[in-house]
């Protein structure tokens, strides 16, 4: 910890980090969940890492998210701009507060959504993704730093309904144009995330998550 207060922007959960040297993770739940959702799937992926884990501030019916959208798969992009900079704004007084490095975000849907839009609009606040069931978060991509290599896991689902295949496909055209090594797999069912995604996204963050040393740049794809 530091002197710095613990940001006040988003009401989150933070945990301290059991064992040195793993990147911490950001957690950013789907449409309806909190904080709390993903701590279990953290614990997991990471076991012993410190975990960040925002609510989303907007509310749709009661639901919180991350951003507003104007119907189903079709997102308000200006709120969308806006509340990408202020998680990335929590994110840097967060890493102050609590004296973490860069995170990975671990994001599911609407979560997985806005940390590809910091991907592209505030790079430099993450130092990779996991991102499950996640769409094109912009019709048009906006312009932004190059990724430099920085690791991205794309775990999509090959019957989903909310983010079929195509628009998953051309989120990661992108995130490759910009530099991104982007590893997208493919798993069998829908939206929800199983047990598969949960073993795919162990195994990537064992590769690119411990080893806090300069290791970590050069770490194999
Ligand atoms: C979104 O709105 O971000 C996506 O459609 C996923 C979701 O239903 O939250």
């Amino acid at each position: 910890m530091t002197n710095a207060s613990p940001p006040t922007s988003h009401h989150h959960r933070f945990l301290a980090g059991a064992s040195a040297g793993l990147r911490p993770l950001l957690t950013l739940h789907g449409t309806g969940g909190d904080e709390a959702d993903l701590l279990p799937l953290a614990g997991i992926v990471a076991k012993g890492a410190a975990v960040l884990s925002p609510r989303g501030a907007v509310l749709e019916n009661g639901m919180p998210r991350f951003f507003r959208r104007l119907r189903e798969g079709v997102f308000d992009e200006a709120d969308l701009v806006r509340r990408t900079h202020e998680l990335a704004d929590f994110v840097e007084a967060a890493r102050d507060a609590y004296a973490i490095d860069a995170p990975i975000a671990l994001g599911f849907s609407n979560g997985a959504n806005i940390a590809a839009a910091m991907l592209m609009l505030r790079p430099e606040a993450l130092s990779g993704a996991i991102l499950i069931r996640a769409m094109a978060p912009f019709a048009e991509p906006p312009e932004g730093e190059p990724l430099a290599e920085k690791p991205v896991l794309v775990l999509s689902g090959a019957m989903d309904p909310l983010a079929p295949p195509e628009n998953t496909e051309r989120l990661v055209a992108d995130l490759r144009a910009r530099g991104a090594a982007v590893e997208h797999r493919v798993v069998p069912g829908g939206h929800a995330l199983g047990q598969i995604d949960v073993g795919l996204a162990k195994a990537w963050y064992d590769r690119f998550g411990s080893g806090l040393s300069a290791s970590w740049e050069k770490a194999p794809i």
